[in-house]
């Protein structure tokens, strides 16, 4: 059995992939058509051309661009049930998945906020239905939309929100020049209704970001954080809080946080004893998927197979579902491993 098929195989959780990115260039096409936005490609090449982003705020212009082209009810839900079906081909079997409804509800327009979740729920609905997948809700507040924020929170907080799936805040979008600071009432707001705090930080800023997430914001997991590696002192709060990173090592690359998988942290926030999950972040946009970034954390990053295995262990212990449903998915996944690991005499990481 090749690596390649042994993480196929395994039964695995995502933990930050963001529902926008994650539209397929064929699908990305038929809704642009249909919504009538004229997109600078035509094609799928065209499109993977596109996708090269020469920094940041090139990535977000992009992003605003394919955020415009699902407009209506019926393309967040096949969104939502496109990346169900890619889970299902690849052995994910629950993922928490962020979407911006600041980005389509005040700045594309067209829909309300119950519409929007009701189109998401409509999507998750039929992949579970059809393939099994589990998934939850992260709608984030983009940074450069800072007078949204309350706005968002306060959708994401409400009790339909939460029974419709809704777990967390995030905080997506431009790094620079939007600390978390600014958004501590919008968090403090989502904390007082039950929801969870998730921000990305440590990503385009290096560790005073994530202090601020952990101070201002109260994170309790952090998208990226992989710049936390730049302070000692950080390192040591994070192992000693056990604060989960969401590491997305082919994104860090394709918007130059770091200029190769060889120079890429995982490696050693792993062996600095955090708790690392890897994720596939935007996978349409980087032309990648959750089994490639395990790939390459073992292949380009130096992973063991053991520590890969606890690296996908922790998108389970880091997820917000409730103790009793994180101990029944250890307990699979675990059990899974040893299995398919015996069954294929996998001791060693495989070549
Ligand atoms: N939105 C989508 N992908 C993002 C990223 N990598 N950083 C910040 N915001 C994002
Ligand atoms: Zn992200």
């Amino acid at each position: 059995m090749s690596l390649d098929e042994y993480i196929r195989a395994m039964p695995k959780a995502e933990l930050h992939v963001h529902l926008e990115g994650a539209v397929h260039p064929e699908t990305l096409l038929e809704l642009a058509a249909d919504n009538g936005v004229s997109l600078p490609a035509s094609d799928v090449e065209g499109l993977r051309r596109w996708y090269t982003f020469r920094d940041f705020d090139h990535f977000l212009a992009i992003y605003a661009m394919i955020c415009g082209c699902l407009r209506r009810p019926e393309d967040f839900a096949r969104a939502v049930y496109e990346y169900g079906r890619s889970m299902a081909e690849q052995n994910i079997r629950y993922a928490e998945v962020t979407f911006s409804p600041g980005t389509h509800i005040l700045r594309t327009g067209g829909l309300a906020w119950h519409e929007l979740l009701d189109a998401v729920n409509a999507g998750r609905t039929r992949a579970h239905d059809e393939f099994g997948v589990e998934m939850r809700w992260i709608p984030d507040i983009v940074r450069c939309n800072p007078d949204t924020a309350l706005t968002v929170a306060e959708w994401a907080a409400s009790e339909q929100s939460r029974a419709g799936g809704v777990v967390a805040l995030g905080l997506g979008g431009p790094e620079v020049g939007y600390p978390p600071e600014w958004f501590a009432e919008a968090f403090a707001l989502a904390h007082r209704h039950g929801l969870h705090s998730n921000p990305h930080a440590g990503e385009t800023v290096g560790p005073e970001s994530i202090w601020g997430a952990l101070r201002a914001l109260g994170a309790e997991r952090i998208g990226h954080g992989v710049r936390a590696i730049e302070d000692p002192a950080l390192l040591e709060h994070l192992v000693a809080q056990q604060v989960p990173l969401e590491v997305n090592p082919t994104s860090n690359l394709c918007l130059g946080v770091y200029p190769s998988y060889a120079a890429h942290p995982l490696k050693r926030l792993v062996e600095a004893g955090l708790l690392v999950t890897v994720n596939s972040d935007d996978p349409a946009l980087f032309n990648t998927a959750l089994v490639d970034e395990y790939r390459h954390a073992v292949e380009d990053c130096g992973l063991s197979l053991d520590e890969l295995e606890e690296v996908a262990l922790n998108a389970v212990r880091a997820a917000y579902l409730s103790p009793d449903e994180k101990t029944a998915l250890l307990t699979e996944f675990e059990e899974a491993y040893a299995r398919l690991r015996a069954e294929h005499g996998l001791e060693e990481t495989p070549k």
